[in-house]
């Protein structure tokens, strides 16, 4: 098989006549309002939908004409998407500042896919592990498998940080209601000694079981926790043997894992194409499976790889990541929008903000191109969110009536998990939708003076009552929460920013900004304890922070 090519990526993509047709477009836009947009254009609703597996995505309510689209894909095959959303599945060596090939999409592909990179048989080597989780999943599910002194397992606690905690941890609250609810779940990741405490505070050893996940097994958190509760298993079980009944660890350093005391038997890898935040469909998913059951976990990674097919096939004006991918881009670059609001209209979705916040800005939030060249647009974008309706009572004053422009992603479901009439006879899902599509046409349409005065609104309060909408957004639905629609949507979400990101050049698969910070942590460890710290080196700022840390700690 030939190697994979990777295109190149263009010198300045804000050269390019695409970028100028672009820049006239939106000159031309100006603040051409959503409700003339409408109201010009009958078939807007319907032109400006998509749909890519089970999921509909409305993005009528953007900043754009039906002339946007095609200049945003052309803007995408100037800076070569095509080939790159090629070189990418076929395991091109796209992280270039790590010299890796970017494979997740290969962790959801079926057993049979023929894909040989850099000499490894991928899809089985995938299954092979997919195989051994099944198979403990199922011996922790059905009590087969038993701690130290014979007892069945009643809690999971996961350990990891980053991408090895935030994808187990927001699928897992995402699919609560399918999970196995006679075990519990606990996710532990800051070094903050309040995470590890509350989290072990009413487990008992002898029934707990421990994974510890982390892709490079040197986390100083993941590995301080993990530290921490051995020493309390080891100390309640009175034996030194019990950390293999009772801890397994996801890592893709079986050296690392080996010399922490876990027996390679009781490992289960991954590979170095795996980013942290792109992994909660690998190992790094084991603690979501053992709650869930191998085959939910089968119909998660399904949706993943219906979303990864639509990505791959789906010409460019019909394929939601590019569309989702190009309006940020759009927002981003054409608006000088800085931020982005996830507003999932689930209260099991309560953790994807955050999850999204790591995968979007994690990968994207960077300065220089994969060449190495500072970048020569503004990229990344600083995403943030709630649930719905707690959002609407918290910060969507400012969505509405404030001074920045935030483009939001509403995500909604027909079907509800739970059916609870109320007493008067309304569904309460149908309230909560019926609030998800209030809110999209209140910012998109908002309300003029001259409606207001004909409701009679006093005149003085007409100023402080006017919603100016124009304030853009997409709708995002699929039928149902289920493992299924929960992988198309993180899945989708992964592809938005491969799709930003080769729009700016940059090399979304690494993250080296997040090292200094982990060199000073280690350096700084020993002048907060040492009886005579060395503070030689240090800024007076930081020099005067650990004197007044130290007085505290009567040091
Ligand atoms: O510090 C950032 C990071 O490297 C993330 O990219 C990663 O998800 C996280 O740390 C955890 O890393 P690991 O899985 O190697 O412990």
């Amino acid at each position: 098989m030939s190697t994979p090519v990777i295109p190149e990526i263009p010198a300045d993509i804000t050269a390019t006549p695409e970028w100028a047709a672009l820049a006239e477009h939106r000159a031309a836009i100006g603040e051409l309002h959503l409700r003339d947009l409408f109201a010009d254009d009958p078939g807007r609703a319907e032109a400006l939908t998509a749909t890519g597996a089970d999921l509909v995505l409305d993005y009528s309510k953007h900043r754009i004409t039906r002339d946007t689209l095609p200049l945003l894909t052309a803007l995408a095959r100037a800076a070569h998407l095509p080939e790159r959303i090629e070189a990418m599945f076929s395991g091109a060596h796209i992280n270039t500042s790590e010299d890796r090939a970017v494979l997740h999409t290969a962790l959801r592909a079926p057993r049979d896919q023929a894909l040989t990179v850099d000499g490894q048989d991928v899809p089985a080597d995938v299954h092979r592990v997919l195989d051994r989780m099944g198979e403990f999943a199922d011996a922790v599910r059905s009590g087969a498998w038993t701690g130290h002194t014979g007892e069945r397992i009643r809690a999971v606690v996961n350990i990891g940080i980053g991408g090895s905690d935030l994808g187990p941890v927001m699928a897992y609250e995402a699919l609560k209601d399918y999970a196995d609810r006679d075990l519990t779940l606990r996710f532990v990741s800051n070094i903050d000694p309040t995470d590890v405490s509350e989290a072990l505070r009413d487990l008992d050893p002898a029934s707990t079981l421990v994974i510890v996940s982390s892709k490079t097994f040197t986390t100083l958190e993941t590995l301080t926790n993990a530290k921490v509760v051995r020493s309390w298993l080891v100390d309640a079980l009175g034996d030194e043997e019990a950390v293999a009944k009772h801890f397994v660890a996801v890592s893709t350093n079986a050296e690392a894992v080996s010399a922490f005391g876990i027996d390679a038997a009781n490992m289960f890898g991954f590979w170095d194409w795996v980013g942290g935040r792109y992994s909660v469909d690998s190992a790094i998913g084991l603690s979501l499976m053992v709650a869930i059951g191998k085959e939910r976990f089968a119909e998660f990674l399904a949706g993943f790889h219906a979303m990864d097919r639509h990505f791959r096939t789906a010409p460019l004006e019909e394929n939601l990541p590019v569309i989702a991918g190009l309006l940020n881009v759009w927002y981003a670059n054409f608006f000088d929008v800085q931020t982005h609001a996830v507003l999932p209209y689930s209260q099991y979705l309560h953790r994807l903000p955050a999850y999204l916040q790591q995968l979007t800005m994690e990968s994207n939030g960077k300065s220089v191109k994969a060449d190495g060249r500072p970048v020569t647009t503004a990229t990344g974008e600083i995403f943030w969110g709630e649930p719905g309706t707690n959002g609407q009572h918290a910060f969507y004053q400012l969505l509405h009536q404030g001074t920045r422009l935030v483009p939001a992603d509403f995500i909604g479901f027909g079907e509800p998990n739970h059916v609870v009439p109320v007493d008067d006879g309304t569904d309460m899902h149908d309230l909560f939708t019926a609030n998800l599509f209030a809110q999209t046409a209140a910012l998109a349409f908002g309300k003029t003076a001259e409606e207001l005065a004909a409701e009679g609104t006093p005149a003085e309060l007409i100023p402080h009552k006017v919603m100016p909408g124009n304030r853009p957004s997409s709708t995002i639905m699929a039928p149902k929460l289920t493992p299924s629609t929960l992988g198309q949507i993180i899945a989708f979400y992964e592809h938005v920013v491969f799709v930003e990101g080769s729009i700016w050049g940059i090399d979304s698969f690494d993250q080296w900004g997040v090292e200094l910070g982990k060199v000073l942590a280690r350096q700084l460890g020993p002048v907060l304890t040492a009886a005579e710290p060395d503070t030689s080196g240090l800024d007076p700022s930081t020099i005067a922070l650990v004197k007044r840390y130290r007085a505290w700690r009567g040091r």
